[in-house]
């Protein structure tokens, strides 16, 4: 899919991509760049940075990187498109209709169109004759009417083509029904109901399109629940429970269940503010997508080992993303649904009143795992409890949980005091000499592991770099570029590429952009090629340096052609010679 040049030019000239990202992580300011903790992974020191003057973005730790549209693709769960619009309405730019994937979007559009109708279906054979089983659950688990046409719950029949029926019939292909995950094929090519004897949960989008299903068995067979496999609507790790809803609370907060009918209970008790995680520890975007709607998250998980080990997780992933947490600790039930059924609105409303702060609830549960009445048990807490303090970033924080966990272990605030200190001088120095040891070490020690890319001739490649990076940098050598080399000479495709259209980008005179390359690469192709601009090119003898990489590019190129690798003994020793000097 394409948009005009001249109207992704006026976009990327009115999107600044500081103000842009400090709107999802703080940043700070360091040198001509800017650095913060990461979004995309987690991190306790800074390997975020983001350079105001090429408009781009790369992270150390997990090497994501790229513009203002790759930022929008990840931060905000959008293929290429999607963020172009996101940041046109930012910018209020109209986005010219032409030239869109028309395909695709009508695809999508029936796929949504679709899910819209058995929607429709599942929550009317729940009223009829034939969801009396259904209806009959939802009242032994105390669903009021309203909760039910709220949610616009239904019933799936235990049969094996309820559904494909009805949607045929609404003129709907197998085809739409496969693609939108709600039939399944079997081994002899045929159709059957994906969601048979289950009650139904639409999951609906922050646009209020129905993207995908969970559904609960009615008795105590396994899967306990089922959700809709991904498709183009829907992925389960990028989509909250009832986020439609509460995103719209006033209530302030976003409360955190694990649960489908955590959540519907919730709401039915007045808690318009719960939303879940479909089954899954919360996963990155989640975190992203919590912080854009609010400052605050009480999670409310369950109360056994997996639960609270997913809430430790949750805690580290929304801090990072500049969520304040509470912990809410259920007692005498497993989880919000079981509380409140049990004992009722006010007393949960009591419990969110009081619900610990993320640092208490840390401390409680590292009081928990030392004997604090003995000696061992209590120099152990002070250990942890002070490198638990020493992270946290306010010092009012610091003095107030500092003088809780010292009463709780029975020492002077004075010394634990001492020791948070001392833990925070070590970290600073700690992180000052990883930042000069990035700053001075040769690029390959500070590749990340991940994602990286292997090259099959390491010495024209390592010119081909340079020649990328030389040419982003600096415009001006692109016409002698393309006199010297073509993509066809360089061994790596992707580097090829990237040469072929920076030459033509700057060919028409545009002047320097990251997006030149946006609507050719795939995300990661993108993160590497930032990681590499990301480097210093060698522009002190930026034309002498681009002769030499040139007449390298060149000369193996001729080897390669000279005959294939493996039959040339003297190709093949050569790769051996540069691949064990550089690894
Ligand atoms: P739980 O097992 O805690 O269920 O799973 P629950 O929410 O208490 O449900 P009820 O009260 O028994 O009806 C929590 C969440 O994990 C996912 C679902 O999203 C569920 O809501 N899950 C659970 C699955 O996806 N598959 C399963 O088989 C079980
Ligand atoms: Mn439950």
């Amino acid at each position: 899919m394409t948009f005009p040049d001249a109207f992704l030019d006026e976009l990327f000239a009115r999107t600044d991509i500081v103000e842009l990202i400090s709107r999802y992580v703080p940043l700070k300011r360091l040198g001509s760049d800017y650095k913060g903790l990461c979004p995309f992974h987690s991190e306790k020191t800074p390997s975020f940075t983001v350079s105001p003057d090429k408009q781009l973005f790369y992270c150390f730790g997990c090497s994501t990187g790229g513009g203002v549209l790759q930022f929008v693709m990840r931060a905000e769960n959008l293929d290429f498109a999607g963020a172009v619009h996101f940041l046109a309405d930012r910018a209020n730019l109209p986005v010219p209709e032409e030239g869109v994937d028309r395909d695709a979007r009508r695809r999508r559009d029936t796929v949504y169109r679709l899910n819209r109708a058995a929607a429709h279906h599942f929550h009317e054979v729940l009223l009829s004759s034939a969801g009396e089983v259904g209806q009959a659950y939802c009242r032994a688990r105390g669903l009021s009417q309203g909760a039910v046409t709220h949610f616009g719950l239904g019933y799936a029949p235990d049969r094996w083509d309820e559904l494909i029926r009805a949607m045929t019939k609404a003129g709907f292909t197998k085809a739409d029904l496969l693609e939108a995950g709600l039939a399944v094929r079997n081994k002899a090519g045929g159709l059957y109901d994906r969601f048979r004897g289950r009650l139904m949960f639409p999951i609906v989008d922050l646009r209020r399109q129905v993207v995908g299903f969970g559904g609960r068995v009615l008795d105590g067979s396994a899967p306990k629940y089922m959700n809709s496999p991904d498709t183009p609507v829907f992925s389960k790790s990028r989509q909250l429970f009832a986020l439609n809803m509460a995103k719209n609370t006033k209530q302030g907060r976003l409360v955190l269940a694990e649960g489908y009918m955590d959540v519907v209970s919730l709401h039915q008790a007045g808690f318009d503010c719960a939303v879940a995680s479909l089954g899954t520890a919360l996963t990155d975007a989640q975190a992203l997508l919590l912080a854009k709607y609010t400052k605050e998250v009480v999670l409310a998980y369950d109360m056994d080992a997996a639960g609270q080990s997913a809430a430790r997780r949750a805690i580290e992933m929304l801090g990072q993303s500049g969520v304040s947490v509470k912990v809410l600790r259920l007692r005498d039930a497993k989880d919000p649904d079981e509380f409140l059924r049990r004992y009722g609105r006010e007393a949960l409303a009591a419990l969110l009143a009081g619900s610990e702060t993320q640092t208490e609830y840390s401390l409680s549960v590292l009081a928990a795992r030392f004997d604090l009445a003995g000696d061992e048990g209590r120099l152990a807490f002070c250990r942890e409890a002070a490198a638990l303090l020493a992270s946290l970033p306010s010092a009012a924080e610091r003095d107030v949980y500092t003088r809780r966990a010292a009463e709780m272990c029975r020492v002077s605030f004075e010394a634990l005091a001492a020791d948070v200190r001392r833990e925070r001088g070590r970290r600073a120095r700690r992180a000052d000499r990883e930042l000069a040891r990035r700053a001075s070490q040769p690029e390959r020690t500070i590749q990340p592991r991940a994602r990286e890319m292997r090259y099959g001739n390491p010495r024209s490649a390592s010119a081909e770099e340079e020649v990328v990076r030389m040419l982003f940098h600096d415009p001006s050598l692109s016409e002698m570029a393309a006199g010297l080399v073509t993509a066809e000479d360089f061994s790596v495709p992707l580097l090829g590429r990237i040469f072929a259209l920076l030459c033509a980008w700057y060919r028409e005179g545009r002047a320097l952009a990251p997006h030149a390359l946006d609507s050719h690469l795939t995300p990661d192709e993108m993160s590497h090629f930032v990681r590499l601009v990301s480097r210093p090119a060698s522009l002190a003898h930026g034309v002498q340096a681009l002769r030499d990489c040139a007449a390298v590019i060149a000369a193996e190129r001729a080897l390669r052609r000279a005959g294939p690798a493996g039959e040339d003994p003297l190709l093949v020793l050569q790769k051996v010679k540069y691949e064990s000097q550089i690894s």
